[in-house]
């Protein structure tokens, strides 16, 4: 929601605030360095329409974009709705039509069309910027283009028809030595589909290799890593079938005893060379990044140890376990030597964070030293009495976590705030690790409303250098990233 006062659901409304957003020159504490000059992008998810049952996944809600444009110390903010074909529907009817997170058949009749599933595409998850084009992401449709100026919805965009999958996942990967995209599409050839494609696309956004490939079983691919040499796809735990479907049910459940699985594929291999390997029950939704070395491939991911979601409840009828639900740094080796058809795995510290890891992206495929993630510091406080209504579970601090040594810096938002996910600006001339600042948003639960957080990544300890102080609270965010100025041609 662009601006939530009242919230929906949280006052006498029963419409969410469907408002679009241009607020020029935001108030701005302390100093913005003039180094950063270019857009912080997020993408989330709002009610268009409340949805047609109440115990849907908000991952089903409409997708929204909206960016702080930062330029010479000044910030300008804009919000709008991805014009998806299925908001225009919504429009059209004036009400909520569709059904459930990635259920067609439990749309409106007269409209459903299982057959066209990427179609009800949300477009929801995540911002990408690639060979000077600005998209928003889901994983169950094909990317929409936006204009990176004004925000508006250009349309969906299949790589001039060389993108065949019906879908396209919400994070793929951006090289940074050849400027080459690697991404993927599951459920691939529609709804429950066991195919796997993963293409790359070139730095100028050309599609220059596709894989046709299965997987074990079907199953949420959120995300994936790489390596200057392979390509590694992670996924556990949820499971769907046509038949969940039509019997009205949410597109996930959790099936507590199925394996986790982890593939690994050479970058120029074909469908043979996919290794898979098995692992325990685990939830794994994000991967910080891997690298190769030798015939091994090293991957860091914050995954879960079980089902995340509530809202894609255990098949076996069991209550959802929220102790299971905690994301925890692992570092997974996968050997390609090995004749086990397992993976190892070492949780790297012992707290739990939040599953929204980054690195900086100038070291993505390549060995990493320091991982960036939200988590909570119980030993800063929340101020409970100033902030009657701000959540069960906070997060208040990100974290810089060093690899080589294990030590942890972190920066702290403040005592009535909690953190959405964290974004790396790279910036310096020398292309060191870790030289850059972190960007995110902040819910102040005491004044109602969002600021935007800025830190030396190298220097946390030091705390926010600046924030920009929305007038409201700011639309949602699942995902973020940075583009500097003349990646996108911003005005
Ligand atoms: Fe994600």
């Amino acid at each position: 929601m662009a601006d939530s006062t009242p919230a929906f659901g949280a006052g006498a409304l029963t419409m969410p605030p469907r408002m679009e957003v241009n607020l020029e020159d935001c108030e701005v504490e302390g100093t913005i360095p003039s180094e950063i000059d270019g857009a912080f992008v997020r993408v989330g998810a709002e009610w268009y329409y409340p949805p047609k049952y109440a115990d849907d996944a908000i991952l089903n809600a409409d997708g929204y974009i909206s960016s702080f444009r930062i330029s010479n110390g000044k910030v300008d903010y804009k919000g709008r709705w991805v014009e998806t074909h299925r908001l225009k529907e919504q429009r059209k009817a004036r009400k909520q039509i569709y059904g459930y997170y990635r259920n067609p058949y439990t749309d409106d009749k007269d409209i459903q069309d299982p057959e066209h599933p990427n179609l009800r595409t949300v477009s929801n998850t995540a911002p990408l910027t690639h060979a000077g084009k600005l998209f928003t992401l889901k994983e169950d449709g094909l990317p929409h283009e936006i204009d990176p100026n004004t925000l508006q919805t250009i349309g969906p965009w299949d790589f001039h028809g060389k993108w065949k999958s019906e879908t396209f996942s919400a994070h793929p990967k951006l090289d940074p030595l050849t400027g080459e995209m690697v991404s993927f599409g599951y459920e691939a050839t529609g709804l429950c589909s066991d195919d796997l494609w993963i293409y790359t696309v070139g730095p100028n956004g050309q599609v220059s290799n596709e894989v046709r490939t299965k997987v074990p079983y079907v199953s949420v691919i959120h995300d994936m890593a790489l390596t200057h040499r392979h390509v590694v796809i992670p996924f556990g735990g949820y499971v769907t079938s046509k038949q969940r479907l039509l019997d009205g049910k949410i597109h996930w459940g959790w099936d507590q005893n199925q394996p986790s699985y982890i593939g690994v594929m050479p970058r120029d291999g074909d469908p043979k060379d996919m290794r898979w390997f098995k692992g325990p029950e685990r939830c794994m939704m994000h991967t910080f990044n891997a690298h190769s070395e030798g015939n091994k491939v090293i991957l860091y991911a914050p995954f879960y140890d079980g089902n995340f979601f509530p809202f894609f409840p255990p098949i076996d009828g069991s209550p959802w376990d929220p102790r299971k639900a905690r994301s925890f740094i692992r570092k997974i080796t996968l050997d390609l030597d090995s004749k086990k058809d397992t993976y190892e795995e070492e949780i790297l510290w012992p707290n739990p964070i939040m599953d929204l890891g980054k690195v900086d992206p100038r070291v993505l495929s390549l060995q990493t030293r320091y991982l960036f993630a939200p988590f909570n510091d119980e030993s800063k406080p929340f101020d409970r009495s100033k902030a009657p209504n701000g959540p069960a579970r906070v997060t208040n601090s990100y974290g810089r976590f060093d690899i080589t040594t294990g030590k942890m810096e972190s920066v702290f938002a403040g005592a009535t705030h909690s953190l959405a996910e964290q974004t790396f600006i790279p910036t310096g001339t020398s292309g060191r690790e870790g030289e850059g600042y972190l960007i995110g948003v902040a819910s102040n639960f005491a004044e109602r409303r969002s600021e935007l957080i800025i830190a030396d990544a190298e220097r946390l300890h030091e705390g926010v250098i600046a924030r920009v102080l929305l007038p409201f609270t700011a639309a949602s965010q699942v995902h973020g990233e940075w583009s500097n100025a003349r990646a996108l041609g911003l005005s």
